[in-house]
Order: structure tokens, then C-alpha cells, then sequence
């Protein structure tokens, strides 16, 4: 709209002002016109009523002077007639006018004196007037008096508004009439072309074949020689691309340890130019206002999900979509709800999924985290399945739906969807674009058929996962468990062999990837020492043996048994009093939920008990730190604790257990890791330890306060090399590798 005014306005300002002085000039030429024929006629009524006066003025006959002027009455437009005598007074006056004093013309004397006839606009009352003076002579030339015919002006402005009128009707109509022919033109010449060039790029961009037939294609002159131009650098980038994945395909062949190249090149060769399309339900990056300074700054989740992807699409590029969430979030993209991230290194696009207050309720808070987040982690509480949520649930996925089949080529694109609040994704997509793949990676446990049961939403659920080409958990176990469950209540053939479900032509292959980390934790830690220090120094840490715990606080962290295995070992073994402190770094979580919001209450009743019980002095055995930390705040963190504590009752994988062995590049860290984590699995030298069991926590946190030193090391090594191996880029290549192995077989 701008655009089209700033292009129209210029032309009607000329127009306007051309119309304008015409207008003045018409009119000035009309005034004139009519100021003359209203002379010429004053001035011929006044010769004709000469002779009459002289008559009278001589004879001095006032009775026909007053029926001489009387007569000028009936005349149109003529206001009235005065007869004066030699001395200028008024013999005779037609009646209309007879409030006109002679004091009110000084010029009468002039006429006497000149006996020069005048006629010019006067004022009389408050109208405007013409006067036209005759002086009438003998036949000697003197004076006898004077004859004024006096004429009404008014016609004549009547004209002249008239004529202004028409002229501005006329200058409307053109302005209106310019404007849309302006309009229609643009649109004609400029718009649509601009428009099916953009649709035919869309087109293009999607990998679409025949966009030759489109009719900007076809189209001669600038545009059509800038489709042309636009195909040429499309057609490059394709080939480009393609020679890159070539080269690729023989780096990635060569090379031994996981990188983030090695990866980059995997998915170039293995998907060429169809990039990543990531969604999930937490953003990687989100806007915040601080409540301190009212200033919106960009935070990292704390979140698995968060630690374990963004590395990958920071290697590979791609799209990652997900729940815009922060309040701050809408000020930070563009017109199609997308940014470049990390907002310090853009490498990835993110686009933001809005959701009302109402849809976040019912999908997130309710379904997904009352519902479905309790169905899969045994801890004893309760799944909440209201209708309502479910509803919302189905909505919000539909919504993602539509947000990523607007974003997909045309050609094979690889989507990839993490975790539980998106299992109706799946069918939505291949819905709509089935040459799509697909892939779901849970990152939570996966129940056994008879928890699941209790799900009433159980068959749509598993119906929505299996349009997907491969499903991912952490663990066999899991996978074990998600077999059984569509062997049990889908009618689906269960391929044991090759671990698949084939249901109606569609054949989902089930795998166990356990997710890890990158390097980063580790990285830049040499250089933190005076921050390290500090921490040292406000915590009163020096001589004493360091804990640390970094969790969100959910019920599934084992975080209020852990408060408690503080207690019983300090009980236990009294001479560590005053010697041992637990930091525990808490992030608060989904606090609308009213088991989250008690929870927060439960654990802080449970440091303030044990501090209670055992400080002494300045000491006290829990430092308990409730607030969001990004991965650099709790890197000097993980570099001053001499132990980690992960205690959760139930997870997945467990990514702190994995940061913490990155991080500890000096090998003197001990692990404490509970069972029930999925981390549990590869880490085997850590520690472990059943969190339900206090006694056994207690005893675990006393091995790894006094475990040697070498063997600390050994341990330390052995999970390192572990990870540092099987880290998430080598996680990430083997979801591809198996996807792409999978679809051609
Ligand atoms: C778990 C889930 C993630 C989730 C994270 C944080 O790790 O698997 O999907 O993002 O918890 O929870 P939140 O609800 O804050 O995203």
C-alpha cells in the first residue's frame, strides 16, 4: 500500500496543482468577463436615463424624478437610482437603496468638479455594490446633477463559487479516477508478476520439475529475463550442492571419530539438498523479558531435547520448528515467524509455532505432561487424561502440521519430530506429503502394554506414530516395550527380525539410539578459573568435598531422595560434617502443573530440614540455587564439583550424567547415577545407585567422597571415551544412516 502511494502521489500532486491554476485563471477570466458586462450595462442605463434628468433637473420637476427612479425598481439585478442636484444632495432615491447617505460617498464632489462619468464597487450595508455616476450637463457644459444607477454584485460571486464548484467536481472525478487506473496498472504491470515470480521461486525452491510451464517462465522482457536469472543461480545451488554431497559421501567414508564435519557431510551425502526439518515442542532459543531490567535477552532451555539437537542443526543447518514460548519471542522474527539462531552464529532457521493460552493448557500442561509424561516414567504419580486436553492435544498437532507442510519441498523431504507431544505428526504429515520421511525420536521411556492400557487415547495414538518411516528410543528395552504394545493392541503384523510394525502397506522400523553430547561442556573451562575462584570464594567451597546437581525441577529427578541421601550420609558418617556441600542448581518446570508447583515446595521443605539439622556454624550441607542457568553459567559448576549427583527415579537417557564426564577433562570426578537412568546403560563406571533406597544413596555418596584417586581416573576415562565416542553427532549419523539404509531395503 505504501509503495502504490508513494508511487500515485507524486501525480496527483501535479495534477491537483496544474488543475488548481487553471481553476484560478478560468475564474479570474470569468470575474473579469462579468465586471465588464455589468459596466457596460450601468453605463448604458445611465446614458439612458440622461435625458429624462436633464429634464428633470432642470425643471426641477420631482415628481417624475421619483417616478424615474421608482421605474429603475423593476429592473434585474439593478438595486435602485439616485437623482442628485448640482450641490451633490439627493433630489430622488429608489426606495431599496434609500439608507444610503451622501456622507457615505466621498466621490460625488470628484464627479462634480471632473464632471468625469465613474463607476466602481462600493459597499453598502454589508453588500457589495456597483455604482455607476453620470454627471448631467447643459448645453453649456455646466453641471446640472447627477445620475447613480446602482447595480447588485451578488450574481456575479454566485457565478464564480459555481464555477469553483464544477472545477473541484471535476479535479474528484480525475484524482479518483487517476487512482484507480494508477491501481489497476501496477497491479497489471508490477504486482502480478512480482507475484508469479515469487510463486514460481516457491515452486522452484521446493525442487518442483515443471515449473517451466509456469507463465512467468514463458514471459519475455525484464521479468521474464529475471526468472531466468533466478533459475540459472537455483540451478547452481543445486549443483553445487550436489558435487559438495559427492565429496562428501568420500569424506564421510574416510573419517573415524564423529565430528560435526563428519556429520555435515553424512547428510549432504545422504540427503543432497533436501535439508532438516526438526520439530519439537521446546524452542531452542527463547526471548525473555528479565524481570530486573525489563530488557528482553535470548535464553537456552533447560531441556534434553535443547541440549541434544541443536548441536546437529547447528552442523547441518536445516529448520527447526517449535512452540514460540518466550514472552518475548514475537518481537524477534520476521513477517513468517522465523529467525536466524544462535542469534550470536546464525547456522539454522527456527521457526516459532504460536499457541493460545487455551491450546498451551489443554496440549502441553495437560495431555502431554499430566497425561503422557506420568504414563511413561514410573514414579508413582498419576496420569491425568481429560477429554479437553486431548482435544487441544489433536489441535496443536494439527497446527505444527500445517506450520511444516508449509515449509517442506516437494521432493522427499526428511522430517524429524522429538518426543511425546507430537505422536499424531506422523499421519498428518504423510497425510499430506507422503514422500516424506519420517522419523519420531521418543526421548522419554516407553511404558510396558499394561501401563500404556490406561491410556484411553491409546490406538490414535499409535496410529499417528506408525506413519512413520523409523521410530527411535534410548534403550532395546524401550523399543522392546513399544513393540509389544502395537503387537497388543493394533491389528499390525510385529517383525521381530528385523524389529518393525507393518500395518496397511506401511512398515515403521523400530531402533535404539542413545542420544549424547557434544564437546561443548568441556570447552573454554582452562580459561574460567577466576570465575571458578569467585564461586569458590561466595560459597566457602576451599577444602571441602563438592557435589553438584543440575536438573529442572521435575518429580522424575529424584531430587527430594536426594536431599535425604545428604542427611542419612552426614548422619551416618558425621566425621564428613562441616567437610561435604551439595549445589544444587534447580531450573523451576511447568510450575502451572500443580504437582511441579508442590514439588518445588516438597524439596525446598526437605533442604531447609537437612540444613536445619546439620549446619554448624557458616556450614550447611545443601546449597539449594532455584533459578534458569545456561550451559556457561553451570559449566564452572561441573568444574568445581568433585562428584555429580543424578538420581532420577526414572529417565530416559539423562544428558547431565554425559556433560559432566565431558566436562571433566582432569579425570577426577566420581559419577553417582541412578539405575533407572538410561545413561545407566553405557556409564557403567559410575557409581550407581537405586535413589528409592537411602541407605544405598547414603553409602554411594561415601565411595565417591573417599574413592582414590587412580581410580577415579580409570573410571573417569573409561565413560569419557564412551561418550566422546558415542556422541551425538555419531547419534544423529546413525538415525540417518539407518533411515536411508532402511528406505532402500
Ligand atoms: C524432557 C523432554 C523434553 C523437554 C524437557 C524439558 O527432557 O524429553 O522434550 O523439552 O524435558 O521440559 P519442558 O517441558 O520444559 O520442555
Amino acid at each position: 500500500m505504501r509503495r502504490i502511494l508513494l508511487f500515485i502521489l507524486p501525480i496527483l500532486i501535479i495534477v491537483a496543482l496544474v488543475f488548481t491554476i487553471f481553476g484560478i485563471v478560468q475564474v479570474n477570466f470569468e470575474e473579469g468577463r462579468l465586471m465588464d458586462d455589468l459596466q457596460r450595462k450601468a453605463k448604458t442605463v445611465a446614458e439612458s436615463a440622461e435625458l429624462s434628468a436633464r429634464y428633470i433637473l432642470t425643471n426641477n420637476d420631482l415628481r417624475l424624478a421619483n417616478r424615474l427612479v421608482e421605474s429603475f425598481q423593476k429592473r434585474e439585478r439593478l438595486q435602485g437610482c439616485v437623482i442628485y442636484d448640482k450641490d451633490g444632495n439627493v433630489l430622488s432615491i429608489t426606495e431599496r437603496i434609500s439608507g444610503w447617505s451622501k456622507e457615505d460617498k466621498p466621490y460625488l464632489k470628484e464627479i462634480l468638479n471632473t464632471k468625469n462619468p465613474r463607476g466602481a464597487l462600493e459597499k453598502f450595508k454589508e453588500y457589495s455594490i456597483y455604482s455607476y455616476v453620470l454627471p448631467v450637463l447643459d448645453d453649456g457644459k455646466n453641471v446640472l446633477g447627477m445620475v447613480e444607477v446602482v447595480y447588485d454584485t451578488s450574481y456575479v460571486f454566485n457565478t464564480l463559487t459555481e464555477l469553483w464548484r464544477h472545477i473541484s467536481i471535476a479535479l474528484i472525478i480525475l484524482v479518483v479516477s487517476i487512482t484507480l487506473i494508477m491501481v489497476l496498472l501496477q497491479r497489471r504491470i508490477f504486482i502480478l508478476p512480482v507475484l508469479q515470480l515469487t510463486e514460481w521461486f516457491q515452486h522452484f525452491q521446493r525442487g518442483e520439475t515443471d515449473v517451466h510451464h509456469h507463465p512467468i517462465a514463458k514471459e519475455k522482457g525484464a521479468f521474464g529475463k529475471l526468472a531466468s536469472e533466478v533459475e540459472q543461480i537455483a540451478l547452481s545451488l543445486r549443483i553445487a550442492r550436489k558435487t559438495i554431497s559427492d565429496e562428501a559421501q568420500v569424506r564421510v567414508q574416510k573419517e573415524e571419530l564423529w565430528t560435526e564435519t563428519k556429520l555435515k557431510d553424512l547428510v549432504l551425502a545422504k540427503m543432497g539438498e533436501n535439508a532438516l526439518y526438526v520439530v519439537s515442542n521446546r524452542e531452542p532459543y527463547m526471548h525473555v523479558i528479565e524481570d530486573t531490567t525489563g530488557k528482553a535477552r535470548c535464553i537456552k532451555p533447560a531441556s534434553g531435547v535443547v541440549t541434544a539437537i541443536d548441536p546437529i542443526l547447528r552442523a547441518c543447518g536445516g529448520t527447526w520448528i517449535a512452540h514460540g514460548s518466550g514472552n518475548a519471542d514475537r518481537k524477534f522474527v520476521n513477517s513468517k515467524n522465523k529467525l536466524a539462531v544462535p542469534p550470536d552464529d546464525n547456522r539454522y532457521i527456527l521457526k516459532r509455532v504460536w499457541l493460545t493460552k487455551s491450546e498451551e493448557e489443554g496440549y502441553y500442561y495437560g495431555f502431554s505432561n499430566e497425561g503422557l509424561w506420568p504414563l511413561c516414567h514410573i514414579t508413582h504419580t498419576r496420569p491425568i487424561f481429560r477429554e479437553h486436553d486431548w482435544q487441544m492435544y489433536r489441535k496443536v498437532n494439527q497446527k505444527f502440521a500445517d506450520a511444516i507442510l508449509e515449509e517442506l519441498p516437494a521432493k522427499n523431504p526428511f522430517v524429524f519430530i522429538q518426543d511425546y507431544h507430537f505422536t499424531l505428526l506422523p499421519k498428518m504429515i504423510k497425510e499430506k506429503q507422503p514422500n516424506a520421511t519420517i522419523a519420531l525420536f521418543w526421548h522419554i521411556p516407553w511404558p510396558n502394554p499394561e501401563i500404556f492400557a490406561t491410556c484411553p487415547y491409546q490406538k490414535e495414538i499409535l496410529d499417528g506414530m506408525l506413519d512413520s518411516d523409523l521410530i527411535g528410543f534410548h534403550v532395546q528395552f524401550h523399543c522392546n516395550n513399544f513393540l509389544d504394545t502395537a503387537n497388543r493392541f493394533l491389528e499390525s503384523r510385529v517383525d521381530t527380525e528385523k524389529f518393525s510394525i507393518v500395518r496397511a502397506g506401511q512398515e515403521t522400523f523400530v531402533r535404539a539410539f542413545p542420544i549424547s553430547v557434544d564437546s561443548y561442556m568441556g570447552e573454554g573451562i582452562e580459561r574460567r578459573s577466576a570465575e571458578i575462584e569467585e564461586l569458590s570464594k561466595e560459597f566457602e567451597l576451599d577444602g571441602k568435598i563438592v557435589a553438584v546437581g543440575v536438573e529442572r525441577i521435575d518429580y522424575t529427578k529424584g531430587l527430594v531422595e536426594r536431599m535425604y541421601a545428604v542427611d542419612r550420609f552426614l548422619e551416618k558418617y558425621p566425621q564428613y560434617r562441616g567437610k561435604f556441600v551439595l549445589i544444587q542448581l534447580a531450573a523451576p518446570s511447568r510450575i502451572h502443573i500443580k504437582r511441579y508447583h508442590d514439588l518445588m515446595g516438597e524439596i525446598e521443605e526437605a533442604v531447609e530440614k537437612v540444613n536445619w539439622k546439620h549446619s554448624d556454624g557458616n556450614w550447611k550441607p545443601i546449597i539449594y540455587l532455584k533459578k534458569h542457568f545456561s550451559p556457561e553459567e553451570i559449566k564452572p559448576y561441573y568444574a568445581l564439583a568433585n562428584i555429580c549427583v543424578v538420581s532420577a527415579l526414572h529417565d530416559g537417557m539423562n544428558l547431565v550424567a554425559k556433560e559432566y564426564v565431558i566436562s571433566n577433562k582432569k579425570l577426577d570426578g566420581v559419577l553417582i547415577l541412578s539405575r533407572f537412568t538410561g545413561a545407566a546403560r553405557e556409564l557403567t563406571d559410575a557409581v550407581q545407585i537405586n535413589p528409592y533406597s537411602v541407605e544405598e544413596f547414603a553409602d554411594a555418596i561415601k565411595s565417591a567422597v573417599e574413592m582414590p584417586l587412580e581410580e577415579r581416573k580409570r573410571r573417569m576415562e573409561n565413560m569419557r571415551k564412551i561418550v566422546t565416542e558415542n556422541n551425538i553427532y555419531r547419534w544423529a549419523g546413525n538415525i540417518i544412516t539407518e533411515l536411508t539404509a532402511l528406505k532402500k531395503s
